[in-house]
């Protein structure tokens, strides 16, 4: 394996990325170290004044930095053909990578939905994510060898699927429910792949995740994000443990970048799988069952109104 200067990602000038939720957070920053290979940028996002501002914030600090804003809102499963619509209408004829980031974390109680009914960190972590990709599919096999990164998280470790119940209808709580959205992202990243070797697509899809990504611990890109003096004091002990935002992006940067990472694989920070530099992991076990990917990959079909082969054919 290459070695990998996460300072100096590779150049990737003739690349088109998408990154979801590029407005903001981890996103945020994904879009800004994709933005230095001179790769084209399209930061989705449902907010466009955010957008806006997230641009003007990495061209003042990459120089030549080549980025668009695509409207996306994934919590509106009908809007999102619409979104990738857009991709073709602005002569994008292939797509390098997809990001899968955007993500809602709820802390609290009431149980929300989307428009269209589902339990809102499923819906738009998970089956928002689902959908895109069906869309995006003729993009990304268009290009030579396309990516799908989807964004875990460590909260999916110690979760594990309820089948009977995906919406968590039932006993409602909400950093379980979070963490089953993303255990539900992961392993359908992982199944991903899987389906796309034995469709013989070119297409690969691989998870990273960020760790413990803290805004305390984010360097500033005002207006987009602050960390006042006194919040990086208060977070400073936490250093030991946990990152920034800046940091988290890196497992996703080269994910999406690097000539030798392979699909169906698990990248994340190399300190107790929390902060530090991009390494490879293990893919636990309860992410790869294909029992439990199939049957989740099903309902998820089942509930976006798509075909199970996601186009990928
Ligand atoms: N921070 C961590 O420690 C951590 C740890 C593990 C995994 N992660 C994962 O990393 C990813 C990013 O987390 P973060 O900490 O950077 O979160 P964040 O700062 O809260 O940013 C979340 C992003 O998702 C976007 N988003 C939310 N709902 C959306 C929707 N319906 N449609 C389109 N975009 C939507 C937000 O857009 P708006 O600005 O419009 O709300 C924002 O851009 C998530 O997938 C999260 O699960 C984070």
């Amino acid at each position: 394996m290459t070695s990998w200067n996460a300072a100096r990602p590779p150049s990737a000038e003739d690349r088109t990325f998408l990154v979801t939720g590029g407005n903001a957070g981890i996103g945020y920053f994904t879009a800004e170290q994709l933005a230095t290979t001179g790769a084209l940028v399209f930061l989705g996002s449902r907010d466009r004044a955010k957008a806006d501002t997230a641009i003007a914030s990495i061209r003042s600090h990459v120089s030549g930095a080549r980025l668009r804003h695509l409207p996306l809102d994934l919590a509106d499963l009908s809007s999102l053909k619409a979104s990738v619509d857009t991709l073709d209408a602005l002569g994008v004829g292939r797509l390098d990578a997809v990001v899968h980031n955007a993500g809602v974390a709820l802390d609290d109680p009431p149980r929300r939905e989307t428009r269209d009914g589902h339990e809102l960190m499923f819906g738009t972590n998970h089956l928002g994510h689902f959908a895109l990709t069906r869309w995006l599919a003729p993009l990304l096999t268009a290009a030579p060898v396309g990516r799908v990164v989807t964004v875990g998280s460590f909260a999916a470790r110690s979760e594990r699927l309820d089948l009977a119940d995906l919406q968590s209808t039932r006993d409602y709580r909400p950093k379980r429910t979070y963490g089953r959205s993303k255990l539900a992202q992961m392993t359908f990243g992982f199944a991903l792949d899987r389906r796309l070797r034995a469709a013989g697509s070119t297409v690969i899809s691989v998870v990273a995740h960020p760790g413990g990504a803290l805004d305390g611990l984010t360097p500033s890109r005002p207006p987009v994000s602050v960390t006042t003096p006194g919040e990086r004091l208060r977070a400073l002990p936490a250093a030991l443990l946990v990152q920034g935002k800046e940091a988290g992006a890196r497992p996703v940067v080269r994910a999406v970048l690097d000539p030798d990472v392979r699909g169906g694989e698990l990248w994340g920070p190399r300190v107790f799988g929390l902060r530090g530099a991009p390494r490879r992991e293990p893919v636990p076990e309860h992410m790869a069952d294909r029992g439990v990917a199939d049957r989740l990959w099903s309902a998820s079909a089942e509930l976006v109104g798509v075909d199970a082969d996601l186009g990928f054919r």
